[in-house]
């Protein structure tokens, strides 16, 4: 698996752009279960290399089996009128041996709504959440080949920390990555 770890420092605390017609929420009950789980299908449905698909059961291994995961970490996004949820965003804290890092965990838009700052608004949330919580950098991992993701965290200034590694794991490329 090819993966780059990337890193942001924090030098101010972060705006919230607006966009017109979205509206940004936490995490609020079990049927944001499914919500979650059919953004990802439709944001990753094209990944190369490929996401396996999503489903309720994956929330739970991903989220609510961690002892960090909480729903004032989690943002959804989606339009005002209809509430259609149109991406989505997770904050990770990983617990090191002498300190906590907070990390992006699947940043996902809906094709149809890419290029309107939607991601750059849920980041937005999530970093200024960090911030608050006194954090001055974030990390994440993505995949080299997932071309619109590492575009787009450059543009956010997120750098490569250590090297990009070349890692190799069963079944990794049907699982992958924090960001
Ligand atoms: C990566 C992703 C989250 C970006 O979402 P988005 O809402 O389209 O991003 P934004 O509109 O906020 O983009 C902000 C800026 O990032 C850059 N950017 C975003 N997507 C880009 C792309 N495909 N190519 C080049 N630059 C891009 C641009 O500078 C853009 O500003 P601009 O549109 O004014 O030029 C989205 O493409 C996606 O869900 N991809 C599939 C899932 C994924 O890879 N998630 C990340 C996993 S680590």
């Amino acid at each position: 698996m090819n993966v780059l770890q990337l890193r942001k420092q924090l030098a101010t605390r972060p705006e919230l752009p607006e966009i017109s017609g979205i509206v940004v929420r936490n995490y609020a009950g079990r049927g944001d279960i499914s919500r979650w789980s059919d953004l990802l299908d439709a944001a990753f449905t094209a990944a190369q290399p490929p996401v396996r698909r999503m489903g309720g059961s994956e929330f739970s291994q991903q989220f609510q089996g961690s002892l960090w995961w909480s729903a004032k970490r989690m943002w959804f996004a989606e339009t005002n009128n209809t509430l259609q949820p149109v991406g989505t965003v997770t904050l990770g804290l990983r617990q090191g041996k002498t300190r906590t890092s907070p990390a992006v965990h699947w940043l996902a838009v809906l094709p149809s709504w890419r290029r309107l700052g939607v991601a750059r608004l849920l980041m937005a949330h999530l970093e200024q959440s960090c911030w608050d919580a006194g954090f001055r950098q974030v990390d994440l991992e993505t995949h080299r080949g997932w071309r619109a993701a590492k575009k787009f965290y450059q543009t956010l200034g997120y750098r490569n920390t250590l090297r990009s590694s070349t890692r190799t794991k069963p079944d990794a490329s049907k699982r992958i990555a924090s960001g």
